[in-house]
């Protein structure tokens, strides 16, 4: 055990010297309150790789983040940003490091899609979240297509759902997540990793749709209406099948819906010290205790990351070095394929691989994310409308997202996935097959 242990440090100190070296000189540390008052000034005059150091103290307001910055609590014990209530309390950037506080008081806004309130919400922002505590939002973390590390927190009392991931290929791992109202982890169009979680007494412990998930030694207990439950049936799996191992999946409403327990799967009392209590150690006789994959435990206490209690403090167990794998955002492979099987040029092949998700296969606005937004996809076969838009107006939406033309940021910006010819062979498209319309207004 002790070469283990060994080894593991050497390589840390030796991973941190790479990235050190590759990095070349370290950010600088703003502090708060001794550089700055508030965490938002610190925030703006931080540079990529700087850290923020937030001492304890309870702080007030939302945070907007900037690219590549650590944000640092001195520990969610200690370190309490509470939102304004409106919005989310924390929203991300690309290759920003959260990691240390308790994050509370998110608005209450939007009970699904990109708009709803989160303690951390990020779009389009690869991050790592870390140690927190986040507690009493609406939705705990929702990411939009980005692809993150959720490590060691304790994400509870949600109004809505825990962890909320559409797009997002993120690795979930050494987690507690208990007490929201909807999905402990809800996942749509991702292919996130679960691992060594505690997910206990939310609505469903873990519920997707076309995701294709690997969901590894967690214990997933209590949750009202389902453990683990799939949209697909079994059999129409394709492409977004549950990959499980090594869980504990006991006492829920149903264990399963639509999901087999795989290799190693354990239906028994997970055997936990306290948990209405919260504490969700495993007692020594729990069927969990080295019962994981390599003869791990099961749950949020076991596994290679595992730590005496969670969320730790940063200065036990940092993970500002672990960054996000930032480049996998824009673009989930399994979207492109589904474009490329069409070929990349055809106007058809992208209108289904980025557009059907939302738009529908004819367009009508019911796409299978549909009814996760709260601003609808527009019905595009609507002739009457389309034929009083312009092809350039139609192109600027397409390119710059909604917000470009007054509309709401459900409607996404292609402009870094898609080139301007393939907008425009898309438009076609619309044009010839969905409504089947030409622009009819009388010139600009
Ligand atoms: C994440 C969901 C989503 C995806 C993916 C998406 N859209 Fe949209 N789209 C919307 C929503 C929502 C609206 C309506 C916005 C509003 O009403 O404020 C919209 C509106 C539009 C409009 C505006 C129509 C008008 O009124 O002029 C066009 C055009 C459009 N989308 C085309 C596309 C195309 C083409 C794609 C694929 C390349 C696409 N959308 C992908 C959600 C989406």
């Amino acid at each position: 055990m002790k070469g283990v242990r060994l080894r593991g440090f050497v390589l840390c100190a030796l991973m941190l010297f790479i990235t050190g070296a590759i990095n070349g000189a370290e950010g600088a540390t703003i502090r708060v309150p001794g550089d700055y008052k508030t965490i938002q000034e610190a925030v703006d005059h931080a540079s990529a790789g700087d850290t923020v150091v937030v001492s304890p103290g309870r702080y007030r307001g939302n945070i907007t983040l900037k690219e590549d910055i650590i944000l640092q609590g001195a520990g969610a014990d200690s370190t309490i940003i509470e939102g304004d209530g409106t919005g989310s309390v924390i929203e991300g950037a690309s290759g920003a490091v959260v990691e240390g506080f308790t994050i509370t008081g998110s608005g209450r806004k939007g009970k699904t899609g990109i708009t709803m309130d989160a303690g951390i919400s990020a779009n389009n922002a690869p991050m790592t979240i870390a140690n927190n505590r986040i507690i009493n939002n609406n939705t705990g973390i929702k990411l939009y297509y980005s692809p993150s590390n959720i490590i060691n927190n304790v994400i509870a009392d949600s109004d809505n759902y825990g962890v909320y991931l559409s797009y997002s290929d993120s690795t979930v791992k050494n987690n507690i997540i208990i007490n929201n109202k909807n999905h402990g982890i809800y996942c749509s169009y991702s292919k996130p990793e679960i691992i060594n979680n505690t997910i206990y007494n939310n609505l469903n412990g873990i519920y997707s749709e076309v995701s294709r998930v690997v969901i590894k030694n967690n214990i997933i207990s209590g949750n009202k209406s389902a453990g683990v439950k799939w949209a697909e049936p079994i059999g129409s799996q394709e492409g977004s099948e549950p990959i499980l191992s090594y869980n504990i999946v006991w006492g829920n409403g149903k264990d399963y819906v639509n999901v087999r327990p795989g290799e190693g799967g354990l239906a028994k009392d997970p055997g936990f010290v306290n948990p209405e209590g919260g504490d969700f150690h495993l007692k020594k006789s729990s069927p969990g205790i080295g019962a994981g994959e390599g003869g791990v435990d099961i749950g949020a206490f076991g596994g290679d990351d595992a730590q005496k209690e969670i969320p730790v403090s940063p200065s036990v167990k940092s993970y500002a070095s672990v960054k996000p794998k930032k480049d996998v955002g824009k673009e989930p492979d399994y979207m492109s394929q589904m474009a490329w099987k069409e070929g990349t040029k055809s106007g058809k092949g992208n209108f289904e691989g980025y557009c059907v998700p939302c738009h529908g296969p004819e367009g009508r606005g019911d796409g299978v994310l549909a009814e996760t937004l709260d601003v609808p996809p527009r019905d595009l076969s609507n002739s009457e409308l389309l034929s009083t838009r312009t092809d350039e107006f139609l192109f600027k939406v397409i390119k710059n997202g909604g917000p470009s033309v007054g509309f709401s940021e459900n409607m996404m910006p292609f402009s870094g996935t898609l080139s301007d010819e393939e907008i425009r062979n898309i438009i076609s498209y619309i044009r010839s097959d969905i409504c089947k319309c030409k622009y009819k207004g009388g010139g600009e």
